[in-house]
């Protein structure tokens, strides 16, 4: 009888299958890391609504509009529009009214301004659908918990995580880009020994604030009053060798 298939094409499904497993597996690549959101990337700045400049808004000396012409920065501290942030968990991004305050006057009309305006028409506050369409970028997942407020508020010892410790130096940005990768092992460098990263808390927002001997040695003894989860020294070793983490402490400080 004659052969219908030739005897090799036996060997197609033995080639096939471990190669459809390869090319599925790519495929599978791409698709995760294309439509997974860039959230974790160090240097996201994706372009905003509107073209709203740190750099003008919350620095000083003078800096280039959009029309090219120079203006003297306004200077702003970072808590006149992020105003929850050594109350709360989130710092929040200021509501239209925020804005409006200055450009109610300022720039009344300004196509730029465009998205703002019609926000403010559409009365519609921004916990239902209003507001201007702010694209976010510092995001970590679901699954973990930054509060803001513990690290910018440590009342207790007088002591604060700046903001340019973890976000740069935003008052010379004109479009905000993420300088670090809020990643677990980045928060867990910091909460291992955090002394370096402390400053007096009323330099919260001095976004050129420098350290000194004096304040190095006062920074050293706080950390050892500080007990951010995860860290190692929050692990007891018992005299038989067994490390206990105690459960707040632990991978639930985070992973609540
Ligand atoms: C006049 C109001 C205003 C002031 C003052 C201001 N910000 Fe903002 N900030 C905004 C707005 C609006 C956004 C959202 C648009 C954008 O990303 O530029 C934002 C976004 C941010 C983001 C990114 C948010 C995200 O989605 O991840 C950070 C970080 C930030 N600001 C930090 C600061 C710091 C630090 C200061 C002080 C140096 C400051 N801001 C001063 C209005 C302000
Ligand atoms: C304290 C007052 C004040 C507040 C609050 C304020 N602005 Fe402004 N803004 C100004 C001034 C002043 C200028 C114009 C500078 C000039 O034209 O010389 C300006 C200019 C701008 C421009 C035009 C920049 C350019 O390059 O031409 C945009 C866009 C803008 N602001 C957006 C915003 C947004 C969005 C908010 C709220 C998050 C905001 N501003 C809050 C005072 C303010
Ligand atoms: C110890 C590091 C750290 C410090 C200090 C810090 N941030 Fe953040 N910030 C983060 C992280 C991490 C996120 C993302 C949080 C999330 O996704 O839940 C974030 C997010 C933000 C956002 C986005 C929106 C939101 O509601 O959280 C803004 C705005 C912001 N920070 C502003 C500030 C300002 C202003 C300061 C100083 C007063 C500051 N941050 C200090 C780490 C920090
Ligand atoms: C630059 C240093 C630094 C970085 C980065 C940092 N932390 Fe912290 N964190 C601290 C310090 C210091 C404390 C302890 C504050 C205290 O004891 O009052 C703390 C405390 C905490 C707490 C406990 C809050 C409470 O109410 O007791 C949580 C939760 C936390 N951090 C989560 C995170 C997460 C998640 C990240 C990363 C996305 C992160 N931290 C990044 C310094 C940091
Ligand atoms: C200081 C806060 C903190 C502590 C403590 C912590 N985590 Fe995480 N963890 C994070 C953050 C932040 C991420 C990353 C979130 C993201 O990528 O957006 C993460 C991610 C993870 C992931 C996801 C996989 C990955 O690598 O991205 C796992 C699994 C995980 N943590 C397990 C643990 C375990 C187990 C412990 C206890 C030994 C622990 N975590 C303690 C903050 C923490």
């Amino acid at each position: 009888m004659a052969l219908i298939f030739p005897k090799w094409t036996n060997e197609i499904p033995r080639v096939a299958a471990p190669v459809l497993t390869l090319l599925s597996g790519v495929v599978v690549f791409v698709v995760w890391f294309w439509f997974s959101p860039k959230h974790t990337d160090v240097g996201y700045a994706p372009v905003q609504p509107i073209p709203y400049s740190h750099a003008l808004h919350a620095g000083r000396g003078m800096v280039k509009l959009t029309d090219g012409t120079m203006s003297s920065a306004l200077g702003l501290d970072c808590r006149y529009c992020h105003n929850n942030v050594e109350k709360s968990a989130s710092a929040g991004v200021p509501p239209t009214q925020t804005c409006m305050n200055c450009h109610k006057q300022v720039k009344l009309g300004s196509l730029l301004l465009a998205p703002l305006y019609k926000s403010w028409g559409d009365g519609k506050p921004e916990n239902d659908g209003g507001g201007v369409p702010w694209k976010r970028i510092h995001k970590v997942a679901d699954y973990a918990y930054f509060p803001h407020a513990a690290h910018v508020a440590i009342k207790k010892e007088g002591a604060a995580i700046g903001c340019a410790t973890c976000h740069g130096r935003v008052d010379q940005m004109v479009v905000v880009a993420q300088q670090q990768p809020l990643s677990m092992s980045w928060c867990l460098d910091c909460h291992n020994n955090p002394a370096a990263f402390l400053r007096p808390i009323d330099q919260l927002t001095n976004m050129s604030w420098t350290t000194d001997p004096a304040w190095d040695a006062k920074a050293k003894d706080i950390a050892t009053r500080l007990n951010p989860p995860g860290n190692k020294n929050a692990a007891t070793v018992m005299p038989d060798g067994q490390v206990i983490v105690r459960a707040t402490a632990g991978c639930s400080g985070c992973h609540r």
